[in-house]
């Protein structure tokens, strides 16, 4: 019994180790295919993106700042988007319609991303402020301001898929 776990727990360091190593192969080789995949769950999941614009301003200088910055400052943007888009996504969704199974499908894959991501390189040392900002903002003025109601997650969901598209812009240095 006893060797049974110290073979598990060597296993299991083993396994992790490699993972970091390997993660960034693992954005090389899934990212894009992942990425498409999660964009059309997300246009899936529910009706037509609203026309209705979310009343924060979406942070477009930051991300003409990352498009030229060095690959590893990419990918931990990459890395603290989607884990705040995420987050957002943890709020109560009762009042939502989407269809379930797209939603979580679309939920497991950002957080499959994430979890390669957060250890592909070494994090910042100063963390990006205005991004964090920005989706406290979306957070405060939409979500709870609109107590959660359905118009509130269609902004959150209209908001998401600019994001994650302006994401897949550098995809192409990833590659
Ligand atoms: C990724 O984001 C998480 C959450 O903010 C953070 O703890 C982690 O250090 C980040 N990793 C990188 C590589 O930036």
């Amino acid at each position: 019994m006893y060797t049974m776990q110290s073979w598990t727990c060597i296993c299991l360091i083993i396994c992790s180790m490699q993972s970091v190593c390997h993660c960034c192969d693992w954005i090389q080789h899934h990212y894009g295919h992942l990425s498409s995949e999660y964009l059309s769950l997300l246009d899936q999941m529910g009706g037509d993106i609203t026309e209705q614009d979310a009343p924060v301003f979406f942070p477009t200088s930051l991300y003409r700042h990352i498009d030229d910055a060095e690959f590893e400052d990419q990918v931990r943007f990459r890395n603290e988007t989607i884990y705040q888009i995420t987050k957002l996504f943890d709020g109560n969704m009762k009042s939502v319609t989407w269809d379930k199974k797209k939603r979580d499908d679309f939920l497991n894959i950002l957080e499959r991303q994430f979890e390669n991501l957060k250890s592909c390189v070494s994090p910042a040392k100063k963390p990006e402020r205005r991004l964090k900002r920005y989706f406290k903002e979306l957070n405060r003025k939409v979500l709870r301001k609109m107590n959660y109601n359905a118009q509130a997650w269609e902004l959150i969901r209209k908001e998401t898929k600019r994001h994650l598209q302006r994401l897949d812009i550098f995809k192409a240095k990833i590659h």
